[in-house]
């Protein structure tokens, strides 16, 4: 899988992938980055990629030209590239997103900054628009990492455990039961005493009990899917 990152900071994004999984992946060719910077596009004698909005409105949105002429480019060196725009103003990204994504080839993220994109740029080249929640970060550079950190966990070998993947908190409706790690005993506070005794389908059974409490405390809305599907 290719993630091109459509930024004028770069450098906020590298960083996340010089550790961990995903530069594991990266080591193993599992996924390739690249980035293209909306300034290098410019045609302006100063190599300006915004301006005031027309109509009025606080703050500066980023110009057509710069990003119409990056994109045509992407999508000149690839045909399949599938081209997503980080916006608040989107449907809102969740797992199936993340699942689905995971099979493509070559995913494009772009990033606004200022006070957004024109909408014609949006328009002409997105293939699809995601939020990440109901807040306004300051530019779609950490979603973008988001939704990228999401969907390589989806790719085949990222994962060093494929196990780990299915019992995930919403991959079921219902969020995943309490971890926890050694000692069996830290500061006089035990772990679930039915942990300790080995008896799974014992411990399947108080796993899937704690799943719906958390479910039920925190997020209502999934455990009404999760009884919906499971009748
Ligand atoms: N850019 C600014 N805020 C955002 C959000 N919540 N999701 C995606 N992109 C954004």
């Amino acid at each position: 899988m290719i993630f091109t990152f459509v930024t004028l900071f770069q450098n906020l994004i590298e960083g996340y992938f010089q550790d961990s999984i995903l530069k594991r992946a990266i080591d193993r060719d599992l996924i390739r980055l690249s980035y293209l910077n909306p300034r290098d596009y410019s045609q302006n004698k100063h190599n300006k990629v915004d301006d005031t909005a027309v109509g009025g409105g606080a703050g500066m949105v980023m110009n057509p030209q710069p990003l119409y002429d990056v994109l045509d480019d992407l999508k000149k060196s690839d045909e399949k590239v599938h081209i997503v725009f980080l916006t608040p103003v989107a449907k809102p990204f969740k797992q199936n997103d993340a699942k689905r994504l995971a099979k493509k080839s070559h995913i494009a993220f772009v990033s606004g900054r200022y006070e957004g994109i024109d909408e014609r740029v949006i328009e002409n080249y997105a293939d699809e628009v995601f939020s990440i929640g109901d807040y306004i970060l300051t530019g779609g550079e950490l979603a973008s990492l988001v939704m990228c950190d999401a969907i390589s966990r989806n790719i085949n070998g990222v994962l060093g455990n494929s196990d780990s993947l299915s019992i995930e908190s919403f991959e079921t409706p219902l969020l995943e039961a309490p971890s926890f790690s050694k000692p069996k005993v830290y500061e006089e506070i035990s772990v679930p005493s039915e942990y300790l005794k080995g008896n799974h389908s014992k411990i399947r059974s108080l796993k899937l009990a704690l799943s719906e409490c958390k479910t039920k405390f925190f997020r209502p809305d999934q455990l009404i899917k999760h009884k919906t599907q499971s009748h």
